[in-house]
């Protein structure tokens, strides 16, 4: 894995801006508003976590924010570049360089194997096969499966199949990490892993030595203590106030954990 080690000594710049994002789905009576106009904005060197009900429009907004959707309205900038006038060769290019996108479903590629998989990103951008396949093995190890090099999807576990994914968004070292439910389908110590892995991602610096950027959607109260904030989403928007919610959420798990006869254990 070539992720340099934590520092903070980058300079934050603006890594996401996001003015009056606009996206529908449908048309006449079947039209679904998914985002209504969403102002957004992260400081690079944090990890910011995006929460709210489903069919809220998280993964909307993150896949527009990725260049994978286009918007109807608004605009995007992504450490200061305007990545919403971009289309086509221009937007992949940049997208490829800037951005690693762990999608929710994960979006493996079935006949090929996990280092193959992992490696695909790399040899989009022109590095050799032989070098794609040397780090994309180092990006496997680095989430726990240097054993699993060449297992296809279907012979890996939802987890195994998501620790791919982040590997693959990890690879190209990408100034932008975003990730839509990464530690859904993990056990507790794995996630508890993967979220490391992540959360060093936003502290560390990019080729560059320039400052990173991480946005994970997630539902898991069990990683919102790794956020540097937390915003809420309902109906296609932004909340104003998002620390009510993270504090509910926490009472909900003690509540439960109260009730399965787990508080009194701390
Ligand atoms: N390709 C699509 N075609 C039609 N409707 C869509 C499409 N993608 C999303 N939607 C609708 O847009 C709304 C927002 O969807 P989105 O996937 O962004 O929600 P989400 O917050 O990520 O939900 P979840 O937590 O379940 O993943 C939903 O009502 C969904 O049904
Ligand atoms: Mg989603």
């Amino acid at each position: 894995m070539t992720i340099a080690p934590p520092t903070t000594l980058a300079p934050q710049t603006t890594a996401i801006r996001c003015v009056g994002l606009k996206k529908s789905f449908g048309k006449g009576a079947t039209e679904v508003k998914a985002l209504r106009g969403v102002d957004f904005e992260v400081k690079s060197g944090s990890l910011v976590m995006l929460v709210g009900p489903s069919g809220c429009g998280k993964t909307t907004l993150v896949s527009i924010i990725s260049g994978v959707l286009d918007a109807d309205a608004g605009s995007v900038e992504l450490f200061g570049v305007d990545w919403s006038t971009l289309r086509g060769d221009a937007k992949t290019g940049r997208r490829g360089s800037v951005v690693g996108f762990v999608f929710q479903q994960f979006n493996l590629l079935a006949p090929l194997s996990a280092v193959q998989n992992v490696a695909v990103p790399l040899v989009i951008r022109g590095v050799s096969q032989r070098e794609a396949l040397r780090r994309a093995g180092d990006a496997l190890a680095a989430v726990g499966l240097g054993d699993r090099l060449r297992s296809r999807p279907s012979q890996l576990s939802g987890g195994q199949q998501q620790r791919v994914a982040i590997a693959r968004a990890l690879v190209g070292n990408p100034r932008l990490l975003v990730c839509d439910e990464p530690t859904a389908a993990l056990d507790a110590v794995t996630g508890q892993n993967i979220m490391e892995l992540i959360k060093n991602a936003s502290r560390s610096l990019d080729d560059q030595g320039q400052s990173r950027c991480v946005l994970v959607v997630t539902h898991d109260n069990r990683v919102f203590h790794y956020a540097d904030r937390i915003e809420q989403m309902d109906d296609g928007m932004i909340k104003a106030k998002a620390d009510d919610f993270v504090y509910q959420e926490q009472q909900h798990h003690v509540d439960d954990r109260a009730r399965n006869g787990a508080g009194g254990h701390g």
